[in-house]
């Protein structure tokens, strides 16, 4: 059943299964190496939900690690600066082959803040999985390594998304109503 506060289901739960399955099937011929040593970083809290489903697709060796950072705020616009919530901490980031797993893309701040940050940091390489891009939004310029489905400009939620924390569990990608948040 649809949420009540949801317009339109955007990416039903089997075309989100066969997104993330073709994804899992790109990274793991690209990190099959011996050489690599595959770090999904979830940023969190968005990327939960897609890191979860996209690391049992993953036919190789794979450790798990997180970061918070917030762009957001409060509502559906994003905000100038990232700040970092919760930081990457490990000893051995010159051998770590990060793999930044994001929910979205739409400024293109966080990733492109984020990729600075970890090659500042020394990891052996990083490269970026988004599931979903909004390219018409860009104010930085920003090309994910690995890149699920372009969307238009709406806001959406569920599938790990969330507006004001609510609605990360819906099993679906949703245009949220736009008096849920306009009403505010
Ligand atoms: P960026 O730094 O502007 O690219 O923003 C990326 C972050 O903004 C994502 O990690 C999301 O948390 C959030 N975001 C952007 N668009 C949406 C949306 O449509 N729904 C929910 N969150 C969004
Ligand atoms: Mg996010």
């Amino acid at each position: 059943m649809m949420n009540k506060d949801v317009a339109k289901i955007m990416i039903g739960e089997e075309d989100l299964d066969g997104i993330v399955s073709r994804l899992a099937e790109e990274i793991s011929r690209d990190y099959s190496g011996d050489d690599k040593r595959l770090v999904l970083l979830c940023i969190l809290k968005g990327s939960i939900v897609f890191t979860g489903d996209l690391m049992k697709k993953l036919t190789v060796p794979v450790e798990i690690d997180c970061m918070r950072v917030s762009s957001y705020g409060n509502g559906t616009e994003s905000g100038g600066n990232v700040n970092i919530l919760l930081d990457l901490v490990r000893p051995d980031l010159d051998k770590c082959d990060v793999l930044i797993v994001e929910d979205i893309i739409d400024s293109g701040r966080t990733l492109a803040y984020l990729v600075g940050y970890l090659k500042h940091k020394g990891v052996k390489s990083v490269k970026t999985c988004t599931l979903l891009d909004k390219p018409s939004r860009r104010v930085v310029e920003f090309e994910p390594d690995y890149k699920g489905v372009e969307i238009p400009d709406e806001f959406v939620i569920g599938y790990g998304l969330d507006y004001a924390e609510m609605y990360r569990a819906l099993p679906y990608v949703g245009i949220l109503k736009p008096e849920v948040y306009e009403n505010k």
